[in-house]
């Protein structure tokens, strides 16, 4: 079993990146068909998502184009989820556009409905989300990605654009915390 260590932790390969190309190819014919005869703008989620986002566009056929946007969040006992969050960089007008939110991961699915909500705010004439990784069981808040490359257990991952303390983000494959490391449940 292919093991890299990152930091002080150890995490081994768990898709691999014929697996990842191979789920991109088929779930992009997916946005090919719901996209038809649309004009649409990728919006994608810094810094998690540029990987995944350079490999789906490719299989677009739509010719869309593309914008960047960060989220900044910091603590606060104010609200439900312990984070305010702050969306930065859209430099595209949504207005009348059909959005679709390009992210790494959906966990507590808390960013990615507060992005969606804000895009939506804009007057977007659509805002869908295609998230590469989603965690069903810790999602608390909204709605599934409409578009998701795979389902996985609640368990911290690596690689392909995803970080640990910034490392592992050039890893092809994505790598999870070996069992007796695991930290996130
Ligand atoms: P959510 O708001 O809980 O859905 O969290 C989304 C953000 O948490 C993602 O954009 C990631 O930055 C981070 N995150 C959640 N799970 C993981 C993971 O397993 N690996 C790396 N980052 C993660």
């Amino acid at each position: 079993m292919q093991q890299i260590h990152l930091h002080d932790k150890s995490f081994y390969l768990y898709i691999t990146e014929n697996q990842i190309q191979s789920r991109l190819a088929t779930v992009s014919q997916e946005i090919n068909q719901h996209y038809e005869g649309k004009e649409l703008l990728l919006v994608v989620v810094l810094k998690g998502a540029f990987m995944v986002a350079a490999d789906l566009i490719r299989h677009l056929n739509m010719n869309p184009e593309v914008s960047f946007i960060r989220v900044s969040s910091y603590q606060s006992d104010l609200k439900s989820s312990g984070k305010v969050r702050e969306m930065l960089g859209l430099k595209a007008d949504v207005a009348d556009r059909h959005v679709l939110i390009v992210e790494d991961i959906v966990d507590t699915g808390f960013t990615s409905t507060f992005l969606m909500d804000e895009i939506r705010s804009k007057s977007a004439a659509s805002v869908n989300m295609f998230s590469l990784l989603f965690k069903p069981k810790n999602l608390k808040k909204g709605v599934a990605p409409d578009f998701v490359g795979f389902e996985i257990p609640p368990e911290f991952v690596v690689g392909y654009g995803l970080d640990y303390a910034e490392k592992g983000r050039e890893l092809r494959g994505i790598y999870r915390l070996k069992d007796e490391e695991k930290e996130f449940e």
